[in-house]
């Protein structure tokens, strides 16, 4: 297979830098620890890593609030550390993605400070500042809502004007539409292909422009006051085209640079609809994890969720990506499985890394990290101290990463930032390293598999015709080959049979019972078992 792509066909791993590794003892993850286990990510076999913000941040939404977006946080390294990382990765084959929230800045943000500090400087309309409405007290201009709760408009007595912004308000929004701002946010995109970085996550990237007349949103049922919105003026405005054409010719000055979109509130139609030339390489539709009110996590929601979004993007002709976790989510094994079982974990990996789509992995999801469940005391992260406990918030799936028994888990030798998973002692690298069934060698196996399966990588996606209850089976075709995917959502043993051809087990506990090609094959699937098959 010449034509490997590796944004298209490999598999990217976002490490969430303050979790990840700490060298210095100081319990925030920093650069130098990433660079320190990059001999383990690419022994794990994935293509790429995602670095969530390490640039300084006062860390009012955890470095989502950028105060420089060319810089590093001092307490993760400095810019050589970075290159040094990059370095590092390019060496062993891996690519760095960076992540970059230009939707908003920090408040600490020297623009925004500057725009800040009077109604005439230069930059005030760098961001977006109205005048309250008159009659009530600082009435806001509209009816538009933070994400993370209350209105979207923050007053500003020194100036009697109010500022918008659509997360906290130590995050105001840019003003997009201003050609200077434009050009200096634009600038660091370059900085950083300068130095040498191979793509970018763009945060909420669809939400950079807003209707130029600042109309309110209609009105629909919902839980917090942000879900009881269509979010039909601050968010998807047709000024985004333009710009992600100037950005692709950005990137595309340089060789085999990528941009994924974090769509928000997404569709698999809306996030299709950014992507292909022109436009971004990818756009997160999150299938499997947001805006789907609950998961059913049964084989037939997951084939209707995959042929949903397959039909969203073959229209437009552009490939999808695979989403199970994050750091906006509940950990996955914890979502899909019970307790501290590891065979749903299993399933759900051979799901992530075998259907169609750019798989994306999240720090610990291949030793099956758990979400942490933190008491209302210790929570940090904005949405879940508003809202708990409608809302637990994000702090639960962003938990050192587990990397050996030590008392801390080899992540820091201080005291982590952030509690550590009480599991940490006995699920961890070292430990699922040495045992040749954990979830941890299964992935590394899945991930070889896939590398060398153009079926896996490219194949056409092949949903059963029929297939007994509980179980999801499908294929990955390819002319080079096809792949079999049975997979058991059910506690007991069951038994299907295999489509005509020569089946051979390549992952997997299931069991092949007849393997005489005379007769159709049949297959044994222990309970929450599976087999990849080769063949057909
Ligand atoms: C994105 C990020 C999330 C952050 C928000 C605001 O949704 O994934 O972590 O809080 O944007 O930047
Ligand atoms: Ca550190």
């Amino acid at each position: 297979m010449d034509d490997f792509l590796w944004w298209r066909d490999g598999v990217i791993y976002q490490v969430y830098p303050r979790s990840f590794c700490d060298t210095n003892g100081d319990g925030l993850g920093d650069l130098p620890g990433i660079t320190s286990r990059l001999d383990y990510l690419a022994g794990l076999g994935v293509d790429a890593i995602w670095l969530s913000p390490f640039y300084p941040t006062p860390d009012a939404d955890f470095g989502y609030d950028i105060s420089d977006h060319t810089a590093v946080d001092p307490r993760f390294g400095a810019l050589e550390d970075f290159d040094t990382l990059v370095r590092e990765a390019h060496r062993r084959g891996l690519r760095v993605v960076l992540d970059l929230a230009l939707n908003h800045t920090s408040d600490r943000h020297p623009w925004f400070i500057e725009s800040r500090s009077g109604r005439d400087h230069p930059k005030r309309d760098w961001f977006i500042w109205r005048r309250p409405r008159p009659g009530r007290r600082h009435a806001p201009p509209n009816n538009w809502q933070a994400s993370f709760g209350g209105t979207a408009w923050e007053y500003d007595a020194a100036s009697g004007e109010v500022y918008l912004h659509l997360f906290t308000r130590q995050q105001p929004d840019v003003n997009w539409r201003n050609p200077d701002l434009r050009q200096a946010q634009l600038d660091v995109v370059r900085f950083w292909l300068e130095r040498g970085v191979d793509g970018f996550r763009l945060d909420v990237f669809n939400a950079y422009f807003k209707d130029e007349r600042l109309r309110s949103n209609p009105f629909k049922p919902g839980l917090r006051a942000f879900d009881r919105q269509v979010h039909l003026h601050d968010m998807d405005q047709p000024e985004m085209a333009p710009l992600l054409a100037e950005l692709r010719t950005i990137l595309d000055g340089y060789p085999e640079r990528y941009a994924v979109g974090e769509t928000y509130l997404s569709t698999p139609d809306k996030a299709a609809s950014y992507c292909g030339a022109e436009k971004l390489h990818a756009a997160f539709s999150f299938d499997f994890i947001r805006h789907v009110p609950f998961f059913p996590w049964t084989p037939g929601w997951i084939v209707r969720q995959l042929l949903r979004r397959d039909a969203s993007f073959d229209r437009a002709g552009v490939w999808p990506t695979t989403v199970l976790g994050n750091h906006d989510q509940r950990r996955t094994a914890s979502r899909y499985g019970r307790g501290e079982d590891d065979r749903m974990a299993k399933i759900a990996m051979t799901i992530l890394l075998t259907v169609r789509g750019t798989p994306f992995m999240y720090y610990g999801e291949e030793i099956g990290m758990r979400n942490l469940r933190l008491r209302r005391s210790e929570l940090m992260d904005p949405p879940g101290v508003k809202y708990w406990p409608l809302d637990i918030g994000r702090d639960g799936c962003r938990t050192p990463m587990q990397w050996d028994a030590t008392p801390g888990a080899g992540f820091s030798s201080g005291r982590p930032w952030i509690r550590l998973h009480p599991n940490a002692a006995w699920r961890n690298v070292a430990i699922q390293d040495g045992d040749p069934g954990s979830l941890l060698n299964f992935t590394r196996q899945l991930l070889a598999l896939r590398r060398a399966s153009p079926a896996l990588q490219r194949g056409e996606f092949v949903p059963p015709a029929r297939t007994p209850p509980g179980l999801l089976v499908y294929q990955r075709r390819s002319p080079a080959g096809t792949v079999l995917v049975a997979l058991n959502f059910t506690r007991w043993k069951r038994r299907m049979d295999l489509p005509p051809g020569a089946w051979r087990l390549a992952l997997g506990d299931g069991r092949l019972i007849s393997e005489n090609p005379a007769r159709p094959g049949r297959l044994e699937l222990p309970p929450l078992g599976l087999a990849l098959l080769d063949g057909g």
